[in-house]
């Protein structure tokens, strides 16, 4: 079965990562929305508008099942896209739940972006995860502008990485969620910086098991041979720096593609 999937922009890598590492088998489209990113400091409805295009696109291009590797178009379109396909759709979101059950202080930080934690589906989650649990939210805009730049350590990025998680820890966060696709890239530099007994927690690996145990019981019709195709809405030479800086392992084909 051939895997479609989504994100802004180069996020998203950090969940294709994961999911070649269990399937090195499966055929893999990525679309990296470059020319539109960042999603983050959009409203909810233009972003369910774009997803939906790039979605149709994959599903025509012979997707079988949809990884939207984006926690804010998750937040904003999984449940209408859900509505629309026929095929499984495995969204993000920030895991609040797993912090709230790991947290020793009471107190958790949610890196995450605005359109994310605006979403009516992240304060279900919170509401329904993190009862009893002080809940602090933070949008690191910064992260992604420094990812898609395929900067991930170095001084700038332990600037953005202070600035953002100064006040989390001051308030006594001892558990932080890494809730946008484009922050596992920083982890190391978040890693550096944060006191050893803070727990970095995103939710990658898990989308990654998902997507394993849907491809389990599935027959295997796909004519497709195996293989990793990334296209980006933006210049291909960007995408073609970035791809061995962040996914320095991985074997892909690269195009551009225009919405
Ligand atoms: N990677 C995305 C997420 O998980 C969005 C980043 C952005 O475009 O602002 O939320």
């Amino acid at each position: 079965m051939k895997i479609g999937i989504l994100d802004s922009g180069v996020g998203g890598f950090s969940v294709l990562q994961e999911i070649h590492t269990l399937l090195p088998q499966t055929p893999i489209h990525y679309v990296a929305d470059s020319s539109w990113c960042p999603y983050g400091n959009k409203p909810g409805e233009e972003i369910r508008d774009r997803v939906t295009r790039i979605s149709d696109y994959l599903l025509e291009a012979g997707a079988e099942i949809l990884v939207i590797a984006c926690n804010s178009a998750t937040i904003h379109a999984v449940g209408s896209l859900r509505a629309t396909y026929p095929i499984p759709i495995v969204g993000m979101e920030p895991a609040v739940k797993p912090a709230a059950e790991v947290t020793r202080s009471g107190v958790i930080g949610v890196l995450a972006t605005e359109a994310s934690i605006a979403g009516e589906k992240f304060h279900q989650l919170v509401n329904t995860h993190a009862s009893g649990v002080r809940v602090i939210t933070r949008p690191c805009p910064r992260f992604v502008e420094l990812v898609e730049q395929g900067i991930t350590d170095g001084p700038e990025a332990e600037l953005a990485v202070d600035e953002a998680v100064a006040p989390l820890l001051q308030a006594g966060a001892d558990v932080l969620v890494l809730g946008c696709t484009h922050y596992p890239f920083l982890r190391s530099t978040i890693r550096s910086r944060v006191p050893e007994t803070t727990e970095l927690i995103d939710t990658g690996p898990a989308v990654a098991r998902r997507v394993a145990s849907l491809l389990e019981n599935a027959p295997d019709l796909s004519i497709e041979t195996s293989g990793i195709h990334i296209e980006t809405t933006g210049p291909q030479e960007q995408l073609d720096l970035l791809l061995p800086k962040l996914l320095p392992n991985l074997t892909a084909t690269t195009s551009q593609v225009r919405f």
